[in-house]
């Protein structure tokens, strides 16, 4: 059994962007454990700075440990909302900073406060090349710590929920596919051939889901 610590000085001495986890390793299907902020702080900046560039390298919204192979209770997210503006409207999808998030978790806001939910196309970095239609809360109750160990509780709505979801999924061993609506099933390619810039309902209607 590696060390922890040594675990991660050993991938920081890799390359970057740090190596992706595809579907189909056991870490992506395994719950994460809760991170003690053991590592040392400079490791610990290092870590997540090299988790931010991997992020943002793939390029992707949301990075999970354990797809960098890390079966810790750590992902970080930023999102610069680069969608067309009637796009960033259907999805209530607008630019989120970067953040850390440390032994999350989230429960839908939908029992708090009557918030409805929203079916959009979503995919993962461990799962190159295809997305599907994930329902999800379109508002949710984040719990976690930030990287300086400081408790946060938020309400997150819109397509940032559905990251911190998405997110948060990946540290319990759950995968978008598992909750997506398989009919839906499209190729990166097709999505951006067939229905950019496209409403759901008008996919809704091509695909029959
Ligand atoms: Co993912």
């Amino acid at each position: 059994m590696i060390e922890f610590g040594d675990q991660v000085e050993r991938l920081l001495e890799g390359p970057r962007p740090l190596p992706l986890v595809l579907a189909g390793d056991p870490v992506l299907r395994t719950t994460a454990a809760p991170y003690d902020f053991s590592l040392p702080g400079p490791l610990w900046s290092e870590l997540l700075a090299a988790m931010r560039q991997t992020m943002h390298s793939a390029p992707g919204v949301g990075l999970a440990a354990p797809q960098i192979g890390l079966g810790i209770r750590v992902a970080v997210l930023e999102d610069p909302a680069l969608v067309p503006p009637e796009i960033a409207v259907e999805r209530d999808r607008f630019p989120v900073g970067f953040r850390v998030l440390v032994n999350p978790s989230y429960e839908s806001a939908d029992a708090a406060g009557g918030m409805p939910t929203a079916s959009f196309y979503e995919g993962c970095l461990s799962v190159p090349g295809y997305q599907a239609v994930v329902t999800r809360s379109a508002s949710v109750r984040l719990r976690c710590s930030d990287e300086n160990g400081h408790a946060v509780d938020d309400i997150v709505t819109g397509w940032a929920a559905r990251i911190v979801a998405h997110e948060i999924d990946h540290l319990d061993g759950v995968l978008y596919l598992d909750r997506a609506l398989t009919r839906s099933l499209a190729t990166s390619g097709n999505i951006a051939e067939l229905y950019a810039g496209r409403p759901m309902t008008e996919i809704r209607a091509a695909l029959g889901f």
